[in-house]
Formats: C-alpha cells, sequence, structure tokens
C-alpha cells in the first residue's frame, strides 16, 4: 500500500516536469539560455570536482548522466594530449521517451535519452567501464533516493565515482511540488543527509564501509557529494532479485493506475494546466520569474524554509 502511495506520488510529478520542458524547448529565447548554458561539445566540468583529471586516468570511461532531463548541461568531451576525446556519455531519465519526442517536436539537434530510473538502474544499465556517474539536480524527485545511490554503486567499477550536486533542501523550497519529496542537506558532522517528514539517512553511515565520500557546499550554496567506490556493495545492502519482484510489482501497480480513466485525465489535465502557466512563464526574464515567484509564494515564506 505504501509502495503505491509512493508511486502515485511520484507519478503526480510527471506533469509539472513535462509541461516545464516543453516550454523551455518550444520558446527560442528560452532555448537560447539553455543552449548558452548547456555544454555540449565541450570539455566535461563538474563544480567542486575535477572531472577532467579524474577520467584522465582511464583508457575509455563511460559517463552515465542520470536523472538528466534535457538540459544536457555537463560537458561530453575530454581534453587528451592532441586534441580532444569524445567521451561516451549515456543521458538517462525515466522521461526519456517524452523528452525525445519534446527533442524532434521542435527540431532541435540534441542527443537521444535513454529510459532508466535511479532506483532500478542496476537492471538498465550494468556494464563494464563505467568510471563516472553524474546525478545532479534529480536525486530528491526520485521516490527512492538512497535506493537511487545503492543502484548508482553497484553500476559503478571500484575506482569509480558518484558524483551528487543538488540545491539545499529543494523540497522544502519547493513546497513538495512535482517530483520534489526530499531534502539534501549536510549534517553538524559535514555528512550528507537526505530528509522528509517521513525519512532521514545519514549517507556516510550506510556506505562508508565501501565508498570514501565528501561532501562540500559550494559557493552558491549547493550540496556535492562526491563519493568513490572501493569494494562492491554488500549484498545485503541490495539485493537485485528482491529489486526485479519490486520492479515488477511496480510495473503492475502502473497499469492498475493507468487503466482507470479518471486517473489518466487527471494526469492529462494537470498537464495542460502546468503547459499553460509554464507556455507565458517561460516568455518572462530570470529577473521577472523570480518576482512573479515572489509574489506566488511571498517574500517571507520563500525565507522561511524548514532546514535539517
Ligand atoms: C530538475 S531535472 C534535473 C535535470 C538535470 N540533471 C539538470 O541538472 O539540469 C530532474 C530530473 O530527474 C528525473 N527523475 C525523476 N525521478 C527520477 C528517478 N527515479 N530516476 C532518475 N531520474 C529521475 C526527472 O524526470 C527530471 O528529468
Amino acid at each position: 500500500m505504501e509502495e503505491k502511495t509512493e508511486l502515485k506520488t511520484w507519478i503526480s510529478g510527471i506533469p509539472y516536469e513535462l509541461a516545464f520542458w516543453n516550454n523551455i524547448y518550444r520558446w527560442d529565447c528560452a532555448f537560447e539560455g539553455l543552449r548558452n548554458w548547456s555544454r555540449l561539445g565541450q570539455t566535461i566540468q563538474l563544480e567542486g570536482f575535477d572531472a577532467v583529471t579524474f577520467l584522465a586516468q582511464f583508457p575509455h570511461p563511460i559517463v552515465l548522466d542520470v536523472g538528466c532531463g534535457i538540459s544536457f548541461a555537463k560537458g561530453d568531451q575530454l581534453p587528451v594530449p592532441g586534441g580532444m576525446q569524445s567521451l561516451e556519455v549515456h543521458y538517462i531519465d525515466p522521461l526519456a521517451s517524452y523528452y525525445n519526442k519534446i527533442i524532434q517536436r521542435y527540431h532541435r539537434e540534441m542527443p537521444v535519452v535513454e529510459f532508466g530510473m535511479m532506483e532500478h538502474l542496476a537492471c538498465t544499465h550494468q556494464r563494464e567501464g563505467v568510471k563516472l556517474i553524474i546525478i545532479q539536480n534529480a536525486l530528491d524527485h526520485s521516490a527512492q533516493p538512497i535506493e537511487g545511490i545503492l543502484q548508482a554503486l553497484q553500476v559503478l567499477d571500484v575506482g569509480g565515482c558518484l558524483y551528487l550536486n543538488h540545491h539545499p533542501n529543494e523540497a522544502e523550497a519547493e513546497r513538495y511540488k512535482g517530483f520534489h519529496k526530499f531534502n539534501i542537506c549536510l549534517d553538524s558532522d559535514q555528512h550528507l543527509l537526505i530528509w522528509n517528514d517521513c525519512q532521514r539517512v545519514v549517507l556516510d553511515d550506510l556506505i562508508a564501509s565501501f565508498t570514501t565520500c565528501h561532501t562540500t557546499i559550494l559557493p552558491n550554496g549547493f550540496v556535492v557529494c562526491t563519493i568513490i567506490k572501493t569494494a562492491e556493495v554488500p549484498s545485503q545492502l541490495l539485493n537485485l532479485q528482491h529489486e526485479t519482484a519490486r520492479l515488477l510489482n511496480e510495473q503492475k501497480m502502473l497499469i492498475d493506475l493507468l487503466l482507470h480513466p479518471r486517473y489518466a485525465f487527471g494526469l492529462k489535465l494537470k498537464y495542460w494546466y502546468y503547459n499553460t502557466i509554464h507556455f507565458f512563464v517561460q516568455t518572462l526574464s530570470w529577473e521577472r520569474r523570480k518576482k512573479l515567484r515572489q509574489f506566488v509564494y511571498g517574500k517571507k515564506k520563500l525565507n522561511n524554509i524548514r532546514s535539517c
């Protein structure tokens, strides 16, 4: 029952996410802003972590960008003596099929996104050679972030790095709207804390025996955690047979839900609603959007975010 509620809550975030990206890609000005920010065709760059030096140790490193959205913000080239090497980057997101449609609909030339969810990553993307997994601004969108981290560590080669970069306490800031269901912050011991009203997990305590973990806050306030895998994930933490059973159960619940016409129509309605809002919002400048946000939420409320 709890799993069904989790799944329903997660699905309820889809219309908002799709409406947001649809209107970023629809409007030339919004898309240009995204394109200028994106580092496609440029050197890979991760805030707070020297990805170039790290990846240069390996002959053909594979990079997974999980929960990539369609921002393509990280870069896909590695400087090597005498030029640039194109990295094998896999862009992975549960909304891949919708995102690929949006890219095609507005005739934008962007990479193809592959289907995958972080909490089932070992089922879809287990392979040798994965040296870097990036989860940026997506862990807090997942229904099971801890499971997502364990699965990502399972997929990584020993010696590989899981890179997490998130707004602090995003779910609180966004009032748990859309996909925002978890908060991420640093606790008083400088450890990564993942929390909401139902769960509170200190990541370092959970994964210390098979990783080295370093968490920091960037000058812009973002929380960055780099986790180097030093040994295989203990089987008591990750039971893949159990995970496959859970995946099948989720599939069944999903089919049951979508066969309910009222439920499916409710999702469509929600999409139209958010799509109309974003249709107008994405034409506004960043400053105006910020003012609008303050007007809608109220300045006081925005400053009144609970912290961990
Ligand atoms: C705010 S976007 C972040 C996009 C990109 N990483 C960035 O930093 O611009 C969050 C993305 O997380 C994805 N997401 C939600 N749940 C997920 C899950 N369980 N596994 C992987 N990605 C997920 C959403 O579909 C969405 O595209």
